[in-house]
Formats: structure tokens, C-alpha cells, sequence
């Protein structure tokens, strides 16, 4: 396997995990445990959840600027030379960052805090906040894989 290969295949493995950990939260593990569980498990289930997927969540987050960078020296000689949809996938790159930064860092200590103190109605809130962002998050996410597979002006 040759050297951007490698790099590639990581690029992409780690680009999965976050969107298609994000897609499955959303679409998938939110309405079904709506659908099963009363406030208090539910919020409790989220917060383990956000803990374990949070995990894969920064290591994509580190993976894909390296590997990402590390592309753009090996295939195109560096930043300037590089196509107009990679200049695209930094600046989505730095949003999703960004979105992800303020629910791990603002909104997931005040959840946990709820759950802890069994104040459901503000956990309530705070997860639909959570909720929002990831939501943003995952459109972003796909739009930046539609874009990567598209190469516009390429
Ligand atoms: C600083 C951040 C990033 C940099 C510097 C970067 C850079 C690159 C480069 C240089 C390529 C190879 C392009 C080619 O060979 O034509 C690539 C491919 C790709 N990237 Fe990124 N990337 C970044 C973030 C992301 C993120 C956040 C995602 C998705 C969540 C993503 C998804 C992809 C996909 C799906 C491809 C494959 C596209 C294809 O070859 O068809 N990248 N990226």
C-alpha cells in the first residue's frame, strides 16, 4: 500500500465514524429511545452515549486535519495548488469543529450536571440543544462528503 493510500483510507475511516456515528444518533437511536423511554432513562442514556462516541469523535477530529494535510503535501504539493473543494472541506472542516467544540465542552457538562441533580425538565432542554447542533453537524457533514465525491472544479 503505498503512502497516500494509507493516508487515504484513515481520511476516510475517521470521516465515517463521525458522520456515520452522527447519522445513526440522529436518525436512528433518537427517535427509537423517544419512542421506549421515559425522561430520566433517556436522559441517562444519552449522556453514556455522547461519553462513548465523543471518544471516536476527537480522534476523527485529529485524524482528518493530519491525513487531510498530509494529502495535500503527497498529491498536490501543498495548500495553494490544491483544488477549490479541498479549500471547501477546511473551512467545513473548521464549522464542524467548531459545533462539536461547544456541545463537548458548554453543552455536555450542563446535561451531565442535570442528570446528576435529577432536574429532568433542564436536562430536557439542554439535550434538544444538543440535538440541534448535531443535527446541523451532520448536514454539514454530508454536504462535505457529497462535495469530496463530487470534485467541483476539479
Ligand atoms: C483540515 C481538514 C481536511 C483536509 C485538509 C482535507 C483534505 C483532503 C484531501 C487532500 C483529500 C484528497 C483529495 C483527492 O485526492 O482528490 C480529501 C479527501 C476526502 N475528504 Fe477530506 N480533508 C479535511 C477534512 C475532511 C472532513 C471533515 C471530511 C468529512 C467529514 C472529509 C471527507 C473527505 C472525503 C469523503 C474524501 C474523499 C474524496 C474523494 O476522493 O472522492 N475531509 N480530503
Amino acid at each position: 500500500m503505498s503512502p497516500f493510500a494509507m493516508t487515504y483510507a484513515l481520511h476516510l475511516l475517521a470521516a465515517l465514524v463521525w458522520v456515520g456515528g452522527m447519522f445513526f444518533a440522529w436518525m436512528i437511536l433518537r427517535p427509537a429511545a423517544v419512542g421506549v423511554l421515559e425522561a430520566p432513562a433517556r436522559l441517562k442514556l444519552w449522556v453514556e452515549v455522547f461519553r462513548r462516541f465523543f471518544h471516536w469523535v476527537w480522534a476523527a477530529v485529529l485524524v482528518l486535519p493530519i491525513t487531510g494535510v498530509g494529502m495535500l503535501h503527497l498529491r498536490f504539493a501543498g495548500f495553494e495548488s490544491a483544488p477549490r473543494y479541498v479549500h471547501i472541506m477546511m473551512g467545513l472542516y473548521i464549522a464542524m469543529l467548531a459545533l462539536f467544540l461547544r456541545v463537548q465542552v458548554l453543552q455536555l457538562p450542563e446535561l451531565r450536571r442535570a442528570v446528576a441533580a435529577e432536574d429532568w425538565p433542564s436536562g430536557g432542554a439542554v439535550l434538544g440543544r444538543i440535538r440541534r447542533l448535531v443535527g446541523i453537524n451532520l448536514i454539514l457533514g454530508l454536504v462535505l462528503a457529497s462535495i469530496a465525491a463530487a470534485r467541483p472544479g476539479f
